[in-house]
Formats: C-alpha cells, sequence, structure tokens
C-alpha cells in the first residue's frame, strides 16, 4: 500500500533565479519546460535582488531543505555580486543538490565513477552525448578550454575517471593551439564567440561546444566556429541545440533520481 502511496507522488523541483538577467531566465524556462514534459512538478522562484541577501537566500533553502515535497533545488548562477555564491551552494542539502555543485558531490565526482551520484548537468551530458555516439575515450587525447566549477573542471575529472588522457587549458593559455590541435576531442567552455577557429583543430577531432554567445544580430553564437569547423570535425555539436539540451535532460535525470533517494527508492 505505501508503494502506491510513494508512486502517487511527482518529484519536484524549486528553480531560484535572483534578478531578470535574460540569459539565465531562457534557462530556468527551459528547465521548467521540461520538467512539464516529463512530469516533474516545478516551480520558478524569482527574486529581487535588491530584496535579497546573502542570508534571505539561506533562509529559502533552509525552508526547501527542511521541505519533504521538494526534492531539487537549483539556484541559477550567476548571482547578484553582493550574495556569496559558495555559502548558497554549500547550504544546499547535498541530497537535493541537482546540480551537482555541492562540495560533497564535487568530492564523490572527484573519487571515480562509482562515487558519482549527483552529477554536474553539463559534464554530465557531454558523457551522455559521447556514449550515445559510441566515441570511447579510453586513450584519446582529450583538451577541455574552460576551468569552471560548472563545466571544465568537473568534465575534466569526469573523463580522467573514464581513462583518458586530458589536458586542461584556458582562454589565457599560451600558444593554446598547440593543445587543442592535439586534441581528439576538443571541449570548449569560455564564452567567446567562435573562440576556436579551424586551424586550432585537428581534422577529424570530435568538438563538443558548451559555448552560448548572444552576437550584436541578436542571435545565439558558440565558442567554436561552426560553418568552419564542422568541414574538418568527424562529430560537432551545435549551437543552439547542442549541450543546452543535453544539460537540461541531465537536470531532469537528477531530479529524478534525487526524488528516489529521497524515498528509498533503489
Ligand atoms: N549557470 C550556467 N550553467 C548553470 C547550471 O548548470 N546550473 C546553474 N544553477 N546555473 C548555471
Amino acid at each position: 500500500h505505501d508503494e502506491v502511496l510513494l508512486f502517487s507522488k511527482k518529484p519536484s523541483l524549486k528553480l531560484v533565479l535572483v534578478g531578470d538577467n535574460p540569459a539565465s531566465l531562457s534557462y530556468v524556462k527551459a528547465k521548467k519546460n521540461a520538467c512539464k514534459k516529463v512530469g516533474i512538478e516545478s516551480e520558478i522562484v524569482k527574486l529581487n535582488p535588491s530584496e535579497t541577501s546573502t542570508e534571505s537566500l539561506l533562509s529559502l533553502i533552509e525552508k526547501f531543505n527542511e521541505d519533504d515535497a521538494v526534492n531539487g533545488i537549483l539556484v541559477q548562477l550567476p548571482l547578484p555580486k553582493h550574495i556569496d555564491t559558495d555559502k548558497v551552494i554549500e547550504f544546499i542539502s547535498p541530497i537535493k543538490d541537482v546540480d551537482g555543485f555541492h562540495a560533497l558531490n564535487v568530492g564523490k565526482m572527484f573519487l571515480g565513477e562509482r562515487f558519482e551520484e549527483l552529477k554536474p548537468c553539463t559534464p554530465a551530458g557531454i558523457i551522455e552525448m559521447l556514449d550515445f555516439y559510441d566515441i570511447d575515450v579510453v586513450g584519446k587525447n582529450v583538451v577541455v578550454v574552460g576551468r569552471s566549477n560548472i563545466v571544465g573542471k568537473p568534465v575534466a575529472v569526469m573523463l580522467i575517471n573514464r581513462g583518458a588522457t586530458v589536458t586542461v587549458c584556458n582562454s589565457k593559455t599560451r600558444d593554446l593551439a598547440s593543445f587543442t590541435r592535439n586534441a581528439d576531442i576538443l571541449i570548449v567552455a569560455v564564452g567567446k564567440k567562435y573562440f576556436i577557429s579551424k586551424d586550432m583543430v585537428k581534422d577529424g577531432a570530435v568538438v563538443v561546444d558548451v559555448g552560448i554567445n548572444r552576437g550584436a544580430d541578436g542571435k545565439l553564437y558558440g565558442d567554436v566556429d561552426f560553418p568552419e569547423v564542422s568541414k574538418k570535425a568527424s562529430f560537432i555539436t551545435p549551437v543552439p541545440g547542442g549541450c543546452g539540451p543535453m544539460t537540461v535532460a541531465s537536470l531532469m535525470l537528477n531530479t529524478v533520481k534525487a526524488f528516489k533517494l529521497q524515498n528509498n527508492i533503489f
């Protein structure tokens, strides 16, 4: 009988947005739409930055941490400068941390594939894409350009865990092209339109473009010069439509996983 009751519940996700950065707003809306599509209850909690302090955000998170009807808590980043982002992330209950940003979840990911639980969404989406297209990473030269906690660092660790040879560069790396030209798999997350040109990519490389940059024409562009690099690459992700939707899909998976963890479903 308990099981019947349990499965009549739906996973639920709180999407917290402070301010109205247009990019962040469009991301949380995409996340909410995906929830609706797959049957996850969700709510966007939109807060006014002038009325939101680190402390008031922590009290809201505390309320969600203690509420059994909330399974996932996502605070959209970046937060306004006056809010202590690190403090906010560490305050989210690790079992509700559907972004996989809490130190406990980062630590588990660091220890190896079998310890991974709630994985950061964009890196998990990238791994899923590589798996789907049967792109083996064992022994491959993977170059990651970008060293953020959201994408660069975690995707590097997850690929190390899977047997790849990983080099982590950033936008300031000296002679960056000498690294990227050696990449069998090139992952770019720097946030600069067309940062990677054709001459920086090896023939037949797999290119994963995480960048989403708004051009002066109002259109979205990746970090990779797609029209040129796509002539050389064996696989390449488009922007929009590549890593973005995979990130959202990973979030749906994490929310269901969090729901199962909290309801002792294995
Ligand atoms: N900002 C950019 N990417 C992300 C993400 O994956 N999660 C959150 N919360 N904020 C982000």
